[in-house]
């Protein structure tokens, strides 16, 4: 089949390599042009493990172009993939800008036949409104084509957006007649042998669907920190607590991690979204606006037991943060739980020594660009030095078993405070270490 992929972000690039991978022709569409020339020469500009060699092997293969020509990759392909960021816009919901500008290209280069699929997240009605938009810049143009609008959300994870594209646990699909159906059965068939794991439904059900999903494993990630709050309050331990509540099938292991909160591109808009189209339906969706609150204040768990610790005023004081990136295995830094607790450390005071695997330039270049007091350590051992304490932000593999000895030797005091209950309390309160975790008395 011939695809293009509007929008080569974490998405699109995950996607139309993917579609590229199970022989398909698939053209990237983005506006950013400095993204298209990397590609182009074998640079890919976001960490994806196992993204690279097949971008690489695909583009070689001519099988995945890479380009800013979307009216050559309309005219080359008949399935066309909207997947451009939807961000929160400043009431809270999601900002369609960048939807419905593709929309008007669509309407104005196709010359045939199209199937339109809405990959990006985007609120309940928003097929509608590709629909208007596309038929009035025809209308404008005075030409006569079909197309259909699609949608079909995606659940990958950035981390293991490769595996989770090639075998996902399912695939919605939510299109108005059978023949648009029939297409995405057979686009997604190698992915979903014998189509079990495809789930066709209407196009406003499969809006809801992503935000649904993503508001309740975000529902999930709060309930955990809220309970690890009580925990902490009664001398329970969370990561007990954890265990004895997963080993209930209803309620299942995944997502039952507390934390120093949650971050990335999509939990926190997504659920704001979901809000704000319930308020503009009349509706006070209570139970997600707390999921948001606790969230926003469980960032600042790891400051306010170092305050305790240490007190207000961190002058003179120096902390090693080990972990940037959202979560391990990207660096992506969008919404990180660190960005809040470096800002809230400077802010007292205090000078942060960091290490990231890999999104030191994302924090250098962008999301702590304008923060003073930070210093980023090309090792997690270097970051420690003359520290006053250690955070652990993000729990990346190499920081899963390190040298306690050499932790000890490098702090100024043996303290830890892990924002990921990554350690065996037992262990480090015998070799004399203070560890500080979320949902256990300390
Ligand atoms: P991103 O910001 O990484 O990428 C978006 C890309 O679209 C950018 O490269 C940008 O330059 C490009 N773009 C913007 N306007 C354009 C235009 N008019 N024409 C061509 N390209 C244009 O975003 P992302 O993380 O890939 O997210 C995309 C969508 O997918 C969002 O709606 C998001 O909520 C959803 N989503 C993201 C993830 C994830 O893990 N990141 C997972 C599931 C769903
Ligand atoms: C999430 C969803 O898991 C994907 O299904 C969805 O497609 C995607 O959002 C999206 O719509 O963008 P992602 O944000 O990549 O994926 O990462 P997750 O693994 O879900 O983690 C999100 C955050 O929750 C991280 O900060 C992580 O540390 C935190 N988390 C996760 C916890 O605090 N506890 C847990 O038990 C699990």
């Amino acid at each position: 089949m011939n695809i293009s992929v509007v929008g080569t972000g974490y998405v699109g690039l995950v996607t139309g390599t993917c579609f590229a991978e199970m022989g398909n022709y698939v053209i990237c569409v983005d506006v950013n042009e400095d993204k298209i020339n990397k590609l182009n020469n074998g640079i890919i500009p976001i960490y994806e493990p196992g993204l690279e060699r097949i971008v690489i092997e695909n583009n070689k293969a001519d099988r995945l172009i890479f380009s800013t020509d979307i009216k050559n990759a309309l005219e080359k392909t008949d399935i066309c993939f909207i997947a451009v960021g939807t961000p929160m816009g400043e009431d809270g919901s999601a900002d369609l800008q960048y939807v419905l500008a593709v929309a008007e290209e669509i309407g104005k280069h196709i010359t045939k036949h199209t199937y339109i699929i809405n990959k990006s997240t985007v609120p309940v009605g928003t097929a509608d409104k590709v629909r208007e938009t596309v038929s009035r810049v025809l209308q404008e143009r005075g030409a006569d084509i079909s197309f259909d609008v699609i949608s079909n959300p995606e659940f990958l994870k950035e981390g293991a957006a490769v595996n989770d594209f090639m075998k996902p646990d399912r695939v919605v699909v939510g299109a108005d007649n059978e023949r648009a159906l029939d297409v995405m059965r057979e686009l997604y068939a190698p992915f979903t042998v014998n189509h079990e794991r495809f789930i066709a439904m209407d196009v406003r059900s499969s809006e809801m669907t992503k935000y649904a999903a993503n508001s309740m494993l975000a529902t999930k990630i709060s309930f955990m920190n809220e309970i690890a709050n009580i925990c902490e309050l009664v001398g329970a331990d969370v990561n007990k607590v954890r265990v004895g509540i997963g080993s209930d099938s209803r309620i299942g292991y995944s997502f039952i991690y507390p934390g120093c909160g949650y971050g990335g591109s999509c939990f926190p808009k997504d659920v704001q979204a979901l809000v704000r189209t319930a308020n503009k339906n009349g509706y006070e969706p209570k139970l997600l606006e707390a999921v948001e609150a606790v969230n926003y204040d469980q960032k600042k768990s790891i400051p306010r037991k170092i305050f305790k610790k240490f007190g207000e005023d961190l002058s003179g004081m120096t902390f090693a943060v080990w972990g940037l990136s959202f979560k391990p295995e990207t660096d992506d830094m969008r919404d990180a739980a660190s960005i809040t607790i470096v800002k809230e450390l400077v802010a007292k005071g205090a000078k942060v020594k960091a290490y990231d695997p890999k999104a030191f330039h994302e924090a250098q270049t962008c999301y702590l660009k304008d923060v003073e007091g930070i210093e980023y350590l090309d090792s997690k051992y270097t970051a420690l030095t003359g520290c006053d304490a250690m955070i652990l932000v993000t729990e990346w593999k190499e920081f899963r078993s390190p040298d306690f000895d050499e932790i000890k030797k490098r702090l100024k005091n043996p303290v830890i405070f892990d924002g990921r209950n990554q350690y065996s309390s037992k262990k480090l309160h015998e070799m004399g270490f203070e560890y500080f975790q979320i949902g256990v008395m300390p």
